[in-house]
């Protein structure tokens, strides 16, 4: 079904990952641990619609196939055009798709469209994935793409979405000192929310909590599972 495995990733600026994929079984396990998140805590299955928003490479799709084989639809869809590329020259075919798009982030491409897009149909989509996106996230782009997501969930899906979030802080801040284990630079290496604030842009996102698991992913984000209210 995939036309190559082996082909090196390209070189990047920013890449993705930063130093977490050591290497191709640690990119792979932790792909494999993210689709059976998906499956408990979004109802994924061999018929669902998953959208899989930042994909960088295409990570995610190496993990569904390594569960699933295939499922309906994964669709992959990054601003970073190198990557789509490499993504959709080597993981895409039957139920494995990648969109680039040229829309502005301020770290990963900023000379792109102000346009906001997620290239998704209104109500189709059953399962949402945005690992370590809105860690690179102004505090614009955030609350208008949570409503993006709202507007692209089937009323019944779910989205998976990692971000850093603390109690007692500045309700949006870059690069904050001393915070977490890198020293983060560059613009939106780190992007962290109070927990209240991001919470605030859920709901007038129209979106509702459904799970919140804190600190446990990359470089202490937190996990959120949301969905319509
Ligand atoms: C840290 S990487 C995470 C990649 C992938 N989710 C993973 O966990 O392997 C963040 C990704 O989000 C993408 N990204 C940032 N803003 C975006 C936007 N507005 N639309 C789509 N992708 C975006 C970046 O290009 C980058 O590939």
């Amino acid at each position: 079904m995939f036309k190559k495995k082996t082909a090196p990733l390209p070189p990047g600026k920013y890449r993705m990952g930063g130093t977490h994929f050591k290497n191709d079984k640690a990119f792979i396990r932790t792909a494999v641990r993210d689709v059976r998140r998906l499956v408990e805590y979004c109802d994924l299955n061999t018929e669902s619609s998953l959208l899989d928003w930042g994909c960088g490479a295409g990570r995610l799709a190496v993990g569904v196939r390594e569960e699933f084989g295939r499922i309906r639809d994964y669709h992959g869809v990054d601003i970073q055009p190198e990557l789509v590329e490499w993504a959709d020259a080597n993981l895409a075919g039957a139920g494995f798709r990648f969109t680039c798009l040229d829309v502005s982030n301020e770290r990963y491409n900023p000379d792109g469209s102000p346009e906001r897009t997620l290239a998704a149909e209104s109500g189709s989509v059953d399962a949402f994935y945005a690992y370590s996106v809105f860690s690179h996230m102004n505090d614009d782009d955030t609350p208008a793409y949570l409503r993006l997501i709202g507007e692209a969930l089937a009323p019944a899906g779910r989205a998976l979405v990692t971000c850093f979030v603390e109690e007692d802080v500045d309700d949006w801040e870059e690069n904050p000192e001393g915070y977490g284990p890198l020293e983060w630079k560059g613009p939106l290496h780190c992007t962290r929310f109070a927990r209240s604030h991001f919470e605030e842009h859920v709901r007038a996102a129209g979106l509702a909590v459904d799970r919140f698991e804190y600190g446990r992913e990359t470089d202490g984000q937190s996990l959120y599972v949301l969905r319509l209210r």
